[in-house]
Formats: C-alpha cells, sequence, structure tokens
C-alpha cells in the first residue's frame, strides 16, 4: 500500500456520519478539488461541472441540501476518514487500492487516461520512451505511467492544470490526463498551442468515495445514482457538458 493510503487509514478518527445522521441534518457534506474541467471546477467564484451537477441532483433525490467544499486533490481521501466531509467526488478510479482504505459507489462514468502531446510528440506507450512526462499527483494516470517502460522522467504536479502549463512550457514532451479533459483543454488552449491526443493508455470506473464501512451511505447514493440514471437528468446533465452521455456501458 503506497504512502497516501496508508495515512487515509492511519487518519481515520472519529465515526463518519451514516445515512440518518446526514437525513436530520438535512444537509450532505461534499468535496471535490475544483481544478478539473469540466468534470469540477470554477467559473469565476462558482463551484461547477459535470460532477457537481450529478452530486447536486443526487442529493436532491435523496432529500438533502449540498454544502460543498474544496481541497487539493491528493488530500481529499484522506480528508474523507477524518470525517471532514461525507462524500468526495472528484473524479477518482475505483482501483483495488483505493477500494481498501474507502468505499466506492457504483460509477458515475466511464473513461480513461489518453497521452497529450505537441504536434510530432510522443502518441504511444512506446513512443514515450526516453520522454518527460507531466502527470497530476496521486492520480492514477501516474500509476498507469509508473508502467511504462523506458520513461525519462516523469513530473508531477499539484494539479491537472500545472500538467498543461508545463507541455505548453516546453518543460516536458507530454502528459498524461483524463480523455474529456484532453478534448476541453486542447480546444481551450488552441489559440496559444496546438496539441493532440495520443493513445488511451487504460480505462477506468469513476465514482463517488465515502468514509470506509460507511456502506450505508454508499447504498442511498446509489439509489439516488440509479434515479438520475433513468429518468433523464443523468442525461441532459452529460450532454450539457460533453455532447454525449458518458455514463458506463
Ligand atoms: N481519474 C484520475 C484518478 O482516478 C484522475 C482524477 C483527478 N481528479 C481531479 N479532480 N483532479 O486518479
Amino acid at each position: 500500500m503506497n504512502f497516501l493510503l496508508a495515512a487515509v487509514l492511519f487518519f481515520s478518527v472519529s465515526e463518519a456520519r451514516d445515512f440518518k445522521a446526514i437525513k436530520e441534518s438535512g444537509t450532505i457534506e461534499i468535496a471535490t478539488e475544483g481544478a478539473f474541467a469540466p468534470f469540477n471546477y470554477f467559473k469565476g467564484k462558482e463551484l461547477t461541472g459535470f460532477e457537481v451537477d450529478v452530486a447536486n441532483a443526487v442529493a436532491k433525490e435523496l432529500g438533502l441540501k449540498v454544502n460543498w467544499k474544496t481541497y487539493g486533490f491528493d488530500s481529499l481521501l484522506i480528508g474523507l476518514n477524518q470525517n471532514k466531509y461525507d462524500v468526495v467526488i472528484a473524479s477518482h478510479g475505483i482501483t483495488p487500492e483505493r477500494a481498501k482504505a474507502v468505499e466506492f459507489t457504483n460509477p458515475h462514468y466511464c473513461t480513461g487516461g489518453i497521452i497529450v502531446t505537441k504536434a510530432g510528440g510522443p502518441l504511444t506507450a512506446k513512443d514515450l520512451a526516453g520522454k518527460t512526462v507531466a502527470v497530476q499527483v496521486g492520480t492514477t494516470y501516474l500509476t498507469a505511467l509508473q508502467k511504462v517502460p523506458g520513461l525519462k522522467d516523469i513530473k508531477t504536479y499539484p494539479k491537472d492544470t500545472d500538467s498543461f502549463q508545463n507541455l505548453m512550457a516546453g518543460r516536458v514532451d507530454a502528459l498524461v490526463t483524463d480523455r474529456f479533459i484532453a478534448k476541453e483543454s486542447i480546444q481551450a488552449h488552441a489559440k496559444k498551442m496546438k496539441m493532440v491526443t495520443g493513445d488511451l493508455l487504460f480505462s477506468e470506473q469513476v465514482a463517488m468515495a465515502v468514509a470506509k464501512n460507511n456502506k450505508g451511505l454508499v447504498e442511498k447514493l446509489n439509489e439516488g445514482l440509479k434515479k438520475i440514471l433513468a429518468n433523464g437528468v443523468y442525461k441532459s446533465i452529460s450532454e450539457k457538458y460533453y455532447s454525449e452521455d458518458i455514463r458506463c456501458k
């Protein structure tokens, strides 16, 4: 188990709020990062994005108000087991490692980690040999990159947007990020620099997380998610951000 996940377990101090306690208070506390557009990000001062809308819709189904909090990506699962909030929704892929430390809901979308580079840059895992690659710390992209043979260097950054800045500044040859983020960011930076996507390195299911053993809350979140997947609410949120339905098929 890596250090971060060991810390998640070690810092599990007080009891997490169960669904009953949350329901009695009327408000669910949800944390995200706020720097992973279009999944979770700030539009000016307003926290928004696909995951913010999805979580708000799930909470509405459960008759709850939401109190949003934002933290650095690599501290989100730790804070969960310290009971700083009830739920994390921040594009966490379900991995066996993470599942030891937290509980995951059913996935709210399916995606994958993709290579992004400049014209003429490395497009495949093989091409990455001898190259310097940027990635956000604590992510499944980092784990995937660590398995690619022959890399010159992996540069880890606190935020995914840092990877793009460093690619554009020419400090790295490529980066790995979410395939939907890649699409959005390439468009957003098109005027400054032409970037392209390469191979998808792996696929993953992305889910909400709650504190270890808080299984009753997982069940309720799954109920809410199931409802919005069935009643068209999820579909319209997804199409608003991606012009397609990104649910797991
Ligand atoms: N899907 C990747 C993972 O599971 C990246 C998530 C990054 N999320 C974020 N809010 N920056 O690690």
